[in-house]
């Protein structure tokens, strides 16, 4: 009951002196009864709290434009035009209180994006409502009592089943999810380099295969709710009564099969390893057959952040992580490094030196104010599209130079394999390496993991996807370029070391690059079986023009090299075991009978110490 009508009841009870019968009845029912609205909440203790945690990122006036705000990507939401991504409103309604509580106990998909949650150590109760009172005072939007918000219901979800998650792709195919999100839903779609939000910001559409980066939360719910609702002020629309609660149930599980369906807590946890196995091949390694090699191969994938210790940095690059398999025999080593891209850059060209100019730079350090003065520009700049050093002017929409183009089409990037034949040009292609300590760290000291050190050099194994060959069974295979890293300042070419072979592919929203090189080097590393090699990655993103030091980058992870000998022989291996075991027995019982004889009160015999224990 809202509080107009509470009011109007008492008053109605009696017949004289209505207003002190409303404030001896009414009023303190209507404290016990609706606390939130009888003004229990302190705008003043919110803005105290806002000041303190938020406006650095949102800005004193709620719009977004806090200090940090212009590296950010997706930038701190504008609370001036109350439209909030996560809410149990249908599309068009305002977010409940509760909405908004949550965002702020939760985030928003840390931290795949800025927005971190804040416990109970942080911000109490008291002081979360008095915060989402403050927020919602910087829009008109919710000055207006009779706005609805109304939660949707979210129906019990049906048992996840296999069936039911295939069933669910053709829905996602039916109601034209791919458009956005790619065939298989990896954030490929044709329009999806097109799309922008309400603030004119480009906006990436989510890769539907990890559900551990959704802003809304990975379980089933969470995602029957952002499907339902949509998200407000972004491209994704809500389905709530255009598709029935069992389509979107069914959506939701084709989504969580293309990530291995949902396990505990009803989600899909990122899977992500520390080590890389590489297993033993009998073949050799023919890169126009690799696929076959690496089906015997499990795949870790390891997690990237943008690089933001060294000049060049990039707080939120496009690529979050990696996925990685290696295969080797007693002449070569190959690995395969695969991760989803929008869109395959092949254009133009890329190389770890590059520099980055300084108003990007500076950009990334000042949150803009540096660099608008250089550049007279804004956030586009963040995006590359204003004014460069060499002084060119270019328009936005000529950076993502699609919508000019007038209707990219299914033969724009449809075609996947041929990404690069027709897409606009591109002053930065897309470009991944792997990194490897020049020579095996003696103890646990590591070269420094962004490009090595001084003393610790790194060879890079660096393919620029503008130039590899991409077409493997054409047996044309390119070689990748051998870089030694001496720091991220001090990048050389390395001409001495073996140059490792490179072909690339670009399919359904995923680029995939086989290296290949000799097991043994002379100038570099050599990969010994039964060891553990640190490793480590990096990728550019040409269309974030990402080049140099601008890039997404992992920490060390290792390499480990399975033994050549496999406990498959066994009938040779029981043999030569079965001697050997014969003469331990043998000598144990002799030992045990000369004891028993010389020192019958002595009782252990001594512990054998295992391999195991001393590894
Ligand atoms: C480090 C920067 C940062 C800080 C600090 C921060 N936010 Fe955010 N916040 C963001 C970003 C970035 C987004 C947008 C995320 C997106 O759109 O995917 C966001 C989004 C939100 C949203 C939108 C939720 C929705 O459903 O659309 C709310 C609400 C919010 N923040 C509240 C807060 C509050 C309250 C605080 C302080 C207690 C805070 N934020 C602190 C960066 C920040
Ligand atoms: C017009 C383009 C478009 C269409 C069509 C579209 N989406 Fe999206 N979707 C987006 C964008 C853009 C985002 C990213 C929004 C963001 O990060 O703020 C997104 C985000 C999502 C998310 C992630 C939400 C989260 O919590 O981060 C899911 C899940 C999703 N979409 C599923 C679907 C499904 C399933 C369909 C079809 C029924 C669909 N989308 C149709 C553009 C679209």
């Amino acid at each position: 009951m809202r509080r107009p009508d509470l009011l109007r009841e008492a008053a109605a009870g009696s017949g004289c002196a209505p207003w002190r019968l409303v404030r001896r009845l009414a009023v303190p029912s209507l404290l016990l009864l609706l606390p939130s609205v009888a003004g229990a909440q302190d705008l003043e203790r919110g803005k105290a709290v806002y000041d303190k945690y938020c406006s650095q990122c949102h800005g004193e006036t709620g719009d977004g434009k806090g200090i940090a705000a212009s590296r950010l990507r997706p930038e701190p939401r504008d609370f001036t035009a109350g439209k909030y991504k996560v809410r149990m409103t249908p599309t068009g309604q305002l977010p409940t209180d509760q909405d908004i509580r949550n965002a702020i106990r939760k985030g928003l998909g840390f931290p795949y994006t800025a927005m971190p949650p804040f416990d109970r150590g942080l911000i109490d109760d008291a002081e979360l409502d008095d915060l989402v009172a403050y927020l919602k005072s910087f829009s008109s939007a919710f000055a207006d009592p009779d706005a609805q918000r109304q939660p949707i219901d979210i129906p019990a979800p049906p048992p996840y089943t296999p069936a039911g998650a295939e069933a669910g792709r053709e829905v996602y195919e039916r109601t034209g999810c791919a458009a956005c999100h790619g065939n298989v839903g990896r954030g490929d779609g044709f329009s999806a380099p097109t799309l922008r939000d309400d603030w004119g910001q480009p906006i990436r559409v989510a890769d539907l295969t990890k559900p551990w980066t959704f802003r809304g939360g990975g379980r089933r719910e969470d995602i029957f709710r952002t499907m339902s609702t949509g998200f407000a002020g972004t491209p994704m629309p809500g389905f709530h009564g255009a598709l029935p609660p069992e389509d979107i149930w069914a959506i939701t599980d084709y989504m969580l099969s293309l990530s291995g369906g949902p396990q505990e807590g009803d989600t899909v946890e990122a899977p992500y390893a520390n080590v890389v196995r590489a297993v033993v091949v009998d073949q050799p390694i023919d890169l126009a057959a690799a696929d076959e090699l690496f089906a015997a191969a499990p795949p870790a994938l390891f997690p990237l952040l943008g690089q933001i210790v060294e000049p060049g940095r990039d707080f939120y690059p496009s690529v979050v992580e990696v996925a990685v398999q290696a295969i080797y025999n007693q002449d070569e080593i190959a690995f395969r490094v695969s991760w989803h891209d929008m869109r395959a850059e092949t254009t133009g060209h890329n190389a770890p030196d590059l520099p980055v100019p300084s108003w990007e730079e500076q950009l990334a350090e000042t949150g803009g104010a540096a660099a608008d003065e250089e550049s007279g520009g804004d956030e586009d700049d963040f995006w590359g599209v204003g004014t460069e050093e060499s002084g060119e002017e270019e328009s936005a929409d000529d950076f993502w130079g699609v919508e000019e183009s007038g209707g990219a089409g299914d033969d724009f990037w449809g075609t996947g394999d041929e990404g690069g034949a027709t897409t606009p040009d591109k002053e930065f292609s897309d470009a991944v390496a792997i990194q490897f300590p020049q020579a095996m760290p003696q103890g646990v000291v590591k070269p420094y993991f962004i490009f090595g050190d001084a003393q610790n050099p790194v060879d890079l194994w660096f393919a620029d996807l503008g130039k590899v060959a991409r077409d493997p069974a054409a047996a044309e295979i390119t070689e990748a370029d051998l870089w030694t890293g001496r720091g991220s300042a001090a990048m050389t070419p390395n001409d001495a070391g073996d140059v490792p072979e490179v072909v690339a592919r670009y399919q359904e929203g995923e680029w995939s690059v086989v290296f290949k090189r000799k097991r043994r080097s002379r100038g570099g590393l050599s990969f010994n079986p039964s060891t553990f090699v640190p490793i480590a990655f990096s990728v550019w993103d040409g269309f974030n023009r990402e080049r140099g030091n601008k890039r997404a980058l992992s920490a060390w992870f290792d390499l480990y090299l399975e033994p050549f000998e496999r406990p498959n022989p066994l009938p040779a291996m029981a043999k030569a075991f079965g001697g050997v075991l014969g003469l331990e027995i043998l000598l144990i019982a002799f030992v045990r009978w000369r004891r028993r004889r010389t020192a019958p009160a002595s009782a252990d015999a001594a512990r054998p110490a295992t391999a195991y224990e001393s590894s």
